[in-house]
């Protein structure tokens, strides 16, 4: 007998929600609309990224894979090692999320936990890096997608996730806001934006202390966005402007946006969101803003969400 045709996992990713924020916009006059990536099956933006650089590779069962991680790429990565029936190594430093790391190691990945950053420029991603290319001299066999140049990840937001916000919205929104660390989300919609003609207004959210597009370097705290090195995807695109966040703001506007949306985000998806109540006077009337909330805030309980992890660390 045939099995009963319909979507295995592996077809859930990407269609993520657009939804609107008309609470916490009460009073404003523009409509604000979040891309909820955390409904893709690893539970982030990353799946996408991770399944079209699988994709577009020659990787075979019983091959081994290396790659640096700040954790929901690991995640993603670690799902579509399971799928494939490879190994999956994963490096990360302490800024992961604990619950991240468990997730990765209950998908089966091995992960290496740096303890140092870089000597030199202080970079915990930088050193993750070293790490990587240490693992593979010990692991000849070794293939490492290597997400910061692996230019898939354009592909993978041009052709779904900007493509998916143009058509739930039915046009074109006149802001967007994303935040960046290889910038492979957010150069991916500026290729469709580029490619379509559109007139959308791209704001790249970096973290204070991060290098992307000329930063200053300086302590970072959360994970996920922000870059102690410039990643090569980031040399080939120009968003239309770059705004930097620190990480107590970032810790408010996820406060915030939970308490009045019920969306409980990612640091990252703070940020954005403490970006959108920095600009919001810039914002013509009537126009459509959109935000991507690359992930959800439940790995992050212990941390943006602890009053004491707050105090101690920001
Ligand atoms: C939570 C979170 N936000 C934002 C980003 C930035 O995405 P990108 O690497 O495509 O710039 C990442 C990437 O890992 C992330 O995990």
């Amino acid at each position: 007998m045939n099995a009963t045709p319909g979507p295995t996992i592996a077809d859930t990713i990407g269609n993520t929600p657009l939804v609107r924020l008309d609470r916490l916009t009460k009073g404003w006059d523009f409509s604000l609309w979040a891309k909820l990536e955390y409904f893709n099956p690893g539970g982030s933006a990353k799946d996408r990224t991770a399944h079209a650089m699988v994709a577009a590779s020659n990787l075979k069962p019983g091959d081994t894979v290396v790659e640096s991680s700040s954790g929901n790429l690991g995640i993603a990565l670690a799902r579509e090692a399971v799928l494939g029936d490879w190994t999956f190594h994963c490096v990360v430093d302490p800024r992961a999320n604990r619950a991240t790391i468990i997730h990765m190691e209950a998908l089966g990945a091995v992960v290496h936990r740096i303890t140092e950053p870089d000597p030199e420029t202080g970079d915990w991603l930088v050193a993750r890096r070293a790490r990587v290319a240490q693992l593979q001299q010990e692991m000849p066999e070794a293939i490492c997608l290597d997400q910061y140049s692996n230019t898939e990840a354009f592909r993978a937001h041009q052709e779904g996730t900007m493509a998916e916000i143009v058509q739930q919205l039915g046009h074109a929104p006149d802001h967007l806001l994303v935040a960046v660390s290889t910038t492979g989300t957010v150069g991916g919609c500026l290729r469709y934006i580029e490619k379509n003609g559109l007139s959308t207004q791209v704001t790249a959210v970096d973290a204070l202390g991060s290098v992307l597009f000329d930063g200053h370097p300086g302590p970072r705290h959360l994970p996920g966005f922000g870059a102690g090195m410039v990643p090569k995807l980031s040399t080939q695109i120009k968003p239309h402007r770059v705004l930097r966040v620190n990480d107590r703001d970032s810790v408010m506007g996820a406060r915030k946006l939970v308490r009045t949306e019920t969306i409980l985000p990612g640091a990252s998806g703070g940020a954005v969101i403490a970006a959108v109540d920095m600009l919001k006077d810039t914002f013509e009337p009537g126009s459509d803003v959109v935000v991507i909330l690359h992930d959800s805030g439940t790995r992050y309980i212990d941390t943006i969400y602890n009053d004491d992890w707050v105090e101690e660390n920001l």
